[in-house]
């Protein structure tokens, strides 16, 4: 057993956890972790991490740990409707940005790798959007999720799924591109290309997530300097002459509840550098009309944290 880790647990029961009324309290520790082997102790010291995160944050409802084996239908519905919230606050700044745009749109738009949850799907089920919406995004899984939205919603616009590697990959060329929330994700795909390190299970695992955001914020600045290069190239390649592109890039979820401030500061600091590529180009900046639609500080995003642009 190594001391390390017995005096990192001790450290984070006793002092972190220790003034609050836990069971906790009442276990002799010492005795409990003295046949732990290191693959515990190391795997406890996580979850302990990821409790105190929790805990100092005020977001200990959100528990992975307990309940999850056990028929819990309160649990499971409020942990739903927790998700599901937070997609409906989500398409509903989508939805208001877009009444200030004002144009009346009635063709093709892309959206840019939308992961797993379709917030910029229900904007467009809401809006009542009828006409094509390609969603592009290298992972089968997040392509079939969006593919699932069907199931769920009877929208009007029929979804082109295309399953492709932005980055290298031949695109189409669009009159609407929208981002919601990828600079983040783009940048770990780009580190995991430039280091050759796996980063496959990042999404799944949080201390994982955490330990890998380390590396790429303290990322020499000509890999940074080139990965806003490779963004600004795409954008340029994909936005078609007089359209749109909108992207978001806000503190996220996990960013707030892992302390990960500094990759809110790098993923910001690498929109407003595309932005300025982009405007040295052929864009021309729409930021007042932002600002002019988010102007209520409870949306998802703020306009600061949104970048609209149309391509002359
Ligand atoms: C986790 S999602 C989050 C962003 C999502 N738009 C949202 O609002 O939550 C990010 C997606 O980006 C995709 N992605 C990352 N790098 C990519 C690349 N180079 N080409 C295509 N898709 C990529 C991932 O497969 C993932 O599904």
């Amino acid at each position: 057993m190594s001391d390390n880790y017995l005096n990192l647990i001790k450290e984070k029961l006793e002092l972190k956890l220790g003034s609050i009324n836990f069971d906790i309290e009442k276990r002799n520790w010492n005795n409990i972790l003295v046949d732990f082997n290191n693959i515990e102790l190391e795997r406890l010291n996580n979850d302990l991490e990821i409790v105190y995160q929790r805990l100092i944050k005020w977001e200990y409802k959100q528990n992975d740990f307990s309940g999850r084996n056990k028929f819990n239908i309160p649990e499971r519905t409020q942990e739903f409707f927790t998700y599901l919230e937070s997609y409906c606050i989500s398409w509903r700044t989508w939805q208001k940005l877009f009444e200030y745009i004002n144009i009346s749109y009635e063709d093709k738009i892309c959206n840019l790798c939308p992961g797993w949850a379709p917030k910029v799907e229900l904007w467009l089920y809401y809006y009542g959007f009828r006409w094509v919406l390609e969603v592009i995004d290298k992972d089968s899984n997040s392509i079939e999720q969006i593919g699932k939205f069907r199931n769920l919603f009877d929208y009007k616009f029929s979804i082109n799924p295309i399953q492709c590697d932005i980055f290298s990959s031949e695109l189409n060329n669009y009159k609407f591109v929208i981002a919601n929330h990828v600079i983040d994700d783009l940048l770990l795909d780009y580190y995991g290309k430039v280091s050759g390190e796996d980063i496959s299970s990042i999404y799944k695992e949080e201390i994982i997530l955490k330990s890998i955001w380390s590396k790429v914020v303290n990322l020499d600045t000509k890999y940074i300097d080139e990965f806003i290069n490779n963004l600004t190239n795409l954008i340029l390649k994909l936005v078609d002459n007089d359209w749109i592109f909108l992207l978001s890039q806000y503190k996220s979820y996990i960013e707030y509840l892992l302390g990960l401030d500094d990759v809110t500061k790098l993923c910001n600091h690498i929109m407003i550098r595309v932005k300025e590529n982009l405007l040295k180009l052929w864009f021309v900046d729409n930021y007042s009309v932002v600002e002019q639609a988010l102007d209520w500080f409870n949306w998802y995003f703020n306009a600061d944290e949104t970048c609209f642009l149309i391509r002359k």
